[in-house]
């Protein structure tokens, strides 16, 4: 047989399997609604990079989050050894350590960029708030997959940093105390703590958050992808019924996003091999000593991600000896992003055709968030109190009045096909 007659034969073969599988499975279907016919506009610039990197992080958190298990001991008399053993003695282990801690930032960038494209070009909108709401959810989700991650190496920030953000439980009245303990399962972070952080942080979170992911892109295919012109492609189709201004997403962005991840990932490993602890970042110096309740790191700051809630957390002072209405102001913070679809009013989406106003708005909202971030590493002190109350006026102040400047701010006439 010539090697064209075994190709075909080969080829033929691969065909009549994937005709079995399709005949017991929807696999052809699948990959022609989510790949190879699912137009997106062709427009997609830089910002559009992000979804596609949060899945790889994701898939890529998942794998190495697998390996270190193996190695790791969830008790809180081994936890500090069993990280230093996969750092020093694990074949490979400081690679998918260093890989994991390092994708946990890198997640957050990700994501963060990724949320900030929603209001650069109005993605939040109709008809995507269900996307975007799926969207915050995940959000959520990661916060508590960081947190609880964060306690399993049993080093003296995860101790103290789980004292601090699960002790803010116990302002809320009447339920508060009983609230900390159920958390904990116990009357301090203990043992009982650390192993059921444990299963949440490898189980139950993630499977969660791969739940959720799936429901995101779902919505996204169900309504189609927005763009930077804020325009809904599926107005303008051709003779086919396919959108005019679209391209199949396999190949196209495809090859796209196979572009922006390389970079990415040149990025991604410069951190990992040559700075993992990026200055105290990405690994804070006081987590190389074990778990000690007896002493308490000289400044107790969360990780970078969640400085800016810790900002706007000290921003408000106690009242009445309570702390709760911090507590409350730093969930709310959260829990305004739910309603962001709803807030805004301009006629149109994207920054491109919008008015000075909500440029403005929205570079400050940046710098805000950016400045609280700061804050929250910084000692409880001045000028970074009042630098942190400014913020979170200015956090709040952007979302809650945005029914009002969205509406008397000025736009520009949006063309009927996208720009390129
Ligand atoms: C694990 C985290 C996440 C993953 C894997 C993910 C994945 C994706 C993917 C693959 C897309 C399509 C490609 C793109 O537009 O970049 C997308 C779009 C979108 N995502 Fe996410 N996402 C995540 C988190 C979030 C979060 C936290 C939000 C907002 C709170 C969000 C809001 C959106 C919106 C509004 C779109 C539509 C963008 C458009 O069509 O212009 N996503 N996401």
């Amino acid at each position: 047989m010539s090697s064209n007659q075994s190709n075909t034969a080969g080829g033929g073969r691969l065909k009549s399997l994937g005709a079995w599988v399709d005949a017991r499975f929807p696999m052809t279907a699948l990959w022609k609604e989510h790949m190879s016919e699912y137009d997106a506009p062709k427009n997609f610039n830089f910002w559009y990079y992000f979804g596609s990197i949060a899945i790889f992080v994701l898939a890529l958190q998942i794998f190495t989050g697998i390996f270190l298990t193996m190695s790791y001991k969830p008790s809180d008399i081994e936890a500090f050894g069993s990280v230093e053993y996969i750092m020093r003695d694990v074949e490979w282990g400081w690679l998918i350590r260093y890989l994991h801690s390092t994708g946990a930032s890198a997640f957050f960038i990700v994501v963060y960029l990724h949320m900030f494209r929603a209001l650069l070009y109005g993605s939040h909108r109709k008809p995507r708030e269900l996307l975007w709401i799926f969207g915050v959810l995940i959000y959520l989700a990661l916060m508590a997959e960081a947190f609880m991650g964060y306690l399993l190496p049993w080093g003296n920030m995860s101790y103290w940093g789980a004292q601090v953000i699960v002790s803010l439980f116990g302002t809320f009245p009447w339920i508060g105390d009983a609230l900390v303990e159920w958390i904990r399962g116990d009357y301090y972070i203990s043992d009982i703590t650390l192993n059921r952080f444990f299963a949440l942080h490898v189980v139950a979170v993630p499977l969660v958050l791969i739940f959720l992911v799936v429901a995101h892109i779902l919505a996204l295919h169900e309504v189609g992808s927005n763009n930077p012109d804020g325009i809904e492609i599926k107005k303008t189709k051709g003779p086919d019924g396919r959108p005019l201004d679209g391209v199949a997403m396999h190949p196209y962005y495809t090859v796209k996003d196979i572009y922006g991840l390389s970079i990415f990932l040149v990025l991604f490993a410069a951190v990992v091999f040559f700075a993992p602890e990026l200055g105290g970042f990405f690994l804070e110096a006081a987590n190389f000593e074990p778990a000690n309740p007896l002493l308490t790191p000289e400044h107790i700051a969360p990780v970078w991600y969640f400085t800016p809630y810790y900002a706007m957390l000290r921003a408000v002072p106690a009242f009445a000896g309570t702390q709760v209405w911090g507590v409350l102001v730093m969930f709310s913070a959260i829990l305004v992003l739910f309603f962001a679809p709803w807030l805004d009013r301009a006629p149109v989406k994207s920054i491109r055709y919008r008015g000075p106003i909500y440029k403005v708005a929205l570079m400050l909202f940046a710098a805000a968030f950016i400045m609280l971030g700061y804050c929250g590493m910084k000692p409880a002190e001045q000028p970074f109190k009042a630098m942190s109350v400014i913020g979170t006026i200015y956090y709040f102040a952007f979302f809650l009045l945005m029914p009002w400047y969205s509406r008397i701010d000025s736009h520009k006439p949006v063309p009927s096909r996208v720009t390129s």
